[in-house]
């Protein structure tokens, strides 16, 4: 009896808080192909819009010209924004550690490794889960990442919506197009933390071209070394014959 009251009690409380949580789920990510013109698409919107708050600290900004084509004419154009920004250095934010810590309470963390460390999936996820929560000091909460620190910066092309999905403000993108913006942003992220993978693609091919050229060279070679035990085994096998023969025979006449 005794343990059964305050179960009694909790029984309900759980399933609300089950029902609050069925509530929302995480949308898929669109089915977004990992390409250079992607990533290219997704760092300008980073440059734009996040590079105002985050670092892409190990990511020098040569490396856009270098890995994803863009000259660097119109990297120093439209990638380095942020005052002090040098071509041969890493990615910086446009806002001061000192002002980050005044104005959001704390510094955006340097988003260098984070497809790496999270994963693309958990970014779109992260980016596209948050919703109003006037209690907040910035008026933002994330289903995933609890009383972030992060505002919503993502709000005029997604919308405002509270935290059991109702839309408030709708966005100026068809929900299909922010869907696409926001995994080429997470493209973008999945690059940096990974600068070299479009290099990676384009030598695997020679490198497995190369490897079936040597495949053809070993087994020529390899047919080659067996031709000679080959037939110095038929010479041999030929004489043991002719041994046999040869002694059946000295065996008969006696
Ligand atoms: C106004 C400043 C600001 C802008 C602009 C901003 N962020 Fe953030 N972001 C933050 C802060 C602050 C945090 C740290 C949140 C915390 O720890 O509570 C953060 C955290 C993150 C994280 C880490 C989440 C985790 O799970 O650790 C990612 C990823 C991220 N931001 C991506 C982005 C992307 C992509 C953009 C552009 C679309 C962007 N941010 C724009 C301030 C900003």
């Amino acid at each position: 009896m005794r343990k059964t009251l305050p179960m009694a009690l909790l029984g309900p409380l759980f399933a609300l808080s089950a029902t609050a949580q069925a509530a929302w789920t995480p949308a898929p990510p669109p089915n977004l192909p990992f390409t250079k013109a992607n990533v290219i698409a997704g760092a300008r919107f980073f440059a734009d819009h996040c590079s105002a708050c985050h670092a892409v600290r190990n990511l020098r900004y040569n490396r856009l010209t270098s890995d994803l084509g863009i000259p660097k004419a119109v990297v120093e154009k439209d990638f380095m924004l942020p005052g002090g920004a040098a071509y041969l250095k890493g990615m910086k934010p446009a806002m001061t550690q000192a002002q980050a810590k005044k104005w959001l309470g704390l510094p955006p963390p340097n988003l260098s490794h984070m497809g790496r460390a999270l994963g693309s999936r958990f970014l779109y996820t992260y980016l596209t889960s948050f919703y109003w929560d006037p209690k907040r000091p910035s008026g933002w909460n994330n289903h995933v990442f609890p009383n972030v620190a992060m505002p919503n910066i993502l709000a005029p092309w997604g919308g405002i919506v509270t935290k059991s999905g109702k839309v408030l403000v709708p966005g100026r993108e068809s929900p299909k197009a922010y869907d696409h913006q926001v995994a080429e942003v997470v493209a973008f992220l999945r690059y940096a933390s990974d600068p070299s993978v479009f290099e990676r693609r384009e030598l695997g091919r020679y490198v497995i071209g190369a490897f079936i050229v040597l495949s053809i060279l070993a087994y020529a070679l390899k047919k080659d070394y067996w031709r000679d035990i080959h037939s110095k085994h038929s010479d041999d096998a030929a004489g043991d014959k002719a041994a046999q023969g040869k002694s059946a025979k000295a065996v008969t006449k006696t």
